[in-house]
């Protein structure tokens, strides 16, 4: 064995993805190359009401995925923490957008901490031409007719519209 093989550092990025954005890509690209494998991991946010089912999400962000050969996708139920520890993952990857993230992040960020004191919350900053977008926002904007395809990768945005005209 390798001493890379001995340091595998797995990391899982929860989020709901509901749809995943540039932005989300942007972190898991980031994240690949600081780690060497990067679970995107689809969880359920009780207070969002998603326009697409998990596996739907998981079919697309892996396709996307598909040239990151050290990302995986999986949905997950229950506790984050409780996924990471399933998976021997050392770290939760979170984007940070703008410091109205930064309050919520750090809230999740401790209350994983005392729910898993040895897995670290890792934030990546969001490039700057992406900060101002979420998921919703752009489901929003694109209800009402607007062009959206520059924020979103092209399966994802043909996968909208089309659920948004079904
Ligand atoms: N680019 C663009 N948008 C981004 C972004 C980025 N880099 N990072 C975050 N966002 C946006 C998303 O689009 C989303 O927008 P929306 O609210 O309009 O839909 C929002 O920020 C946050 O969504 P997301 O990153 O998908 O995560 P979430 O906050 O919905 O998910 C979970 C939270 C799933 C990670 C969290 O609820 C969880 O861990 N749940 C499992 C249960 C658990 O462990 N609970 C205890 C937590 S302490």
């Amino acid at each position: 064995m390798t001493e890379k093989n001995i340091n595998h550092t797995i990391v899982i990025y929860p989020g709901t993805f509901d749809p995943m954005t540039n932005g989300h890509l942007n972190i898991i690209q980031r994240a690949s190359k600081m780690f060497d494998v990067v679970y995107v991991a689809i969880g359920a946010n009780p207070e969002k009401n998603p326009t697409f089912t998990p596996e739907e999400r998981k079919i697309l962000i892996t396709k996307i995925c598909e040239p990151l050969k050290n990302v995986k996708v999986e949905i997950f139920h229950g506790l984050a923490v409780n996924f990471a520890k399933k998976l021997n993952a050392k770290g939760i990857v979170r984007g940070l957008r703008t410091e109205a993230d930064f309050m919520y992040e750090m809230q999740m960020a401790m209350m994983n901490k005392s729910l898993n004191k040895d897995l670290e919350t890792i934030f990546i900053p969001t490039m700057q031409e992406l900060s101002h977008i979420s998921s919703s926002l752009l489901k929003s904007v694109a209800s009402l007719g607007g062009n959206i395809s520059e924020y979103l990768p092209r399966e994802i945005n043909d996968a909208l519209l089309k659920k948004l005209n079904s």
